[in-house]
């Protein structure tokens, strides 16, 4: 059985069922909650196919089998269809859910305390699913099983009569973030969701129209995290208790699914020796290298040495390992991919010295190409490996 928070406040004994705002709750400055030295590894995806699901909620109680199925695929995208004869096991409200991250017919993912989970996902709200006064649900996170309340809810709510969508940590009643659904209606907008599980844990839910965060909203602090573990759901789940005039038959479309749990990056090196090279040689006649070896560009501008690597579509740490035994800096060109950046080599103390120039970027998946080439007459320093972090 699911409550509503009224009625769990009222089963609480209390009308004003006081929020219990956690005194540590803190609204950090919009940011990843992903620290320095994690990655996001992809674990699962979905665009129209319902095995992609754990459970699939469809019309459970079996209220309206003539609109059976409610939840379907259908082009590249999944339709959750909600009538207003559908009813739940609960008759003062309506449910048409999927829940969780299913990867073959016999497993699915499972989101445990202590670990940090992000979704990302394509989102139509049609004019037709409309804000309410009392719970429209359209994405929560639940301990499995019965009886439960929310851990977290995605929710259109009318806010002094103005349609609102929003995203909360349930039972602290803490707000993470709040934009008005009208302009969001009737197109496509872009969900990305994080969630550090446990009782001090975190959320960050950024909502995108086209290029625009329209939303980016972070907490932490906050308690994520109930028993056994966490599982999203997304559909309809709405009160039947509207009393805006709000209800009438709807749906909601949801696409690009995807999920990714953050997992310690790994650096994978490419030697210098083993890149190609233009203008330059390999030598080893200064110590301290990797490998066999380095590149020692001839002091012209415009040599290069190019490493192909393997990515992730995704952010990454470029780690180039270089000496500059001279003392003035070394300009030159990173291109990743033919995107350039300016870079300077500092100074080492000497060429057997050697320091690591840090920069992020994106890659894209399989194949990509990181060309430094010198741009003074100097051209690069030394350069010893190229290091990929992701
Ligand atoms: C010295 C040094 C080389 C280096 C060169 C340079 O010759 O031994 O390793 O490449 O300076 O200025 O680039
Ligand atoms: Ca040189």
């Amino acid at each position: 059985m699911d409550l509503s928070r009224r009625q769990f406040g009222a089963l609480m004994g209390g009308a004003a069922f006081a929020p219990l705002l956690p005194s540590t709750a803190a609204a950090a400055a919009a940011a990843t909650l992903l620290p320095a030295g994690m990655a996001w590894k992809q674990m699962w995806s979905a665009t129209n196919d319902m095995g992609a699901w754990e459970t699939v909620e469809d019309d459970r109680a079996d209220s309206h089998p003539a609109g059976q199925p409610h939840i379907f695929g259908e082009s590249d995208h999944f339709r959750f269809n909600m009538h207003m004869v559908d009813r739940d096991s609960m008759t003062d409200r309506q449910r048409q859910e999927v829940t969780g991250n299913r990867t073959s017919s016999s497993s699915y993912l499972e989101w445990k305390t202590g670990e940090l989970w992000r979704v990302t996902y394509s989102m139509y709200i049609p004019s037709t699913l409309k804000a309410t006064t009392t719970f429209t649900h359209i994405f929560q996170t639940k301990m499995p099983g019965t009886g439960s309340l929310p851990i977290t809810v995605t929710s259109l709510r009318r806010v002094d009569g103005a349609q609102t969508i929003e995203h909360k940590v349930f039972q602290q009643d803490v707000t993470v973030g709040s934009t008005s659904l009208t302009p969001l209606q009737n197109k496509w907008i872009d969900i990305d969701y994080e969630i550090r599980i446990g009782s001090s844990g975190g959320v960050r839910w950024v909502l995108r129209d086209g290029a625009t965060a329209v939303v980016d909203a972070t907490r932490t602090g906050v308690n994520t995290f109930l028993g056994d573990r966490v599982r999203p759901k997304w559909g309809i789940y709405r009160s039947l208790g509207d009393t805006s005039g709000s209800l009438q038959d709807c749906h909601l479309l949801l696409g690009n699914l995807r999920s990714y749990k953050a997992v310690a990056a790994s650096a994978v090196r490419y030697e210098a020796e083993s890149a190609v090279i233009s203008q330059g040689v390999v030598e080893s006649n200064h110590s301290g290298y990797s490998g066999t070896g380095f590149v020692n560009g001839d002091n012209v501008a415009g040599g290069y040495t190019e490493w192909t690597v393997n990515g992730v579509a995704g952010p990454a740490t470029l780690r180039i390992r270089y000496a500059n035994g001279t003392t003035a800096g070394r300009t030159a060109s990173i291109a990743v991919n033919g995107a350039a950046v300016a870079h300077t080599f500092g100074t080492t103390a000497n060429w057997d010295t050697w320091a690591t120039a840090t920069l992020q970027t994106t890659l894209v998946a399989g194949a990509n190409k990181v060309r430094v080439t010198g741009t003074g007459s100097g051209g690069n320093p030394n350069l010893d490996y190229l290091e990929v972090v992701q």
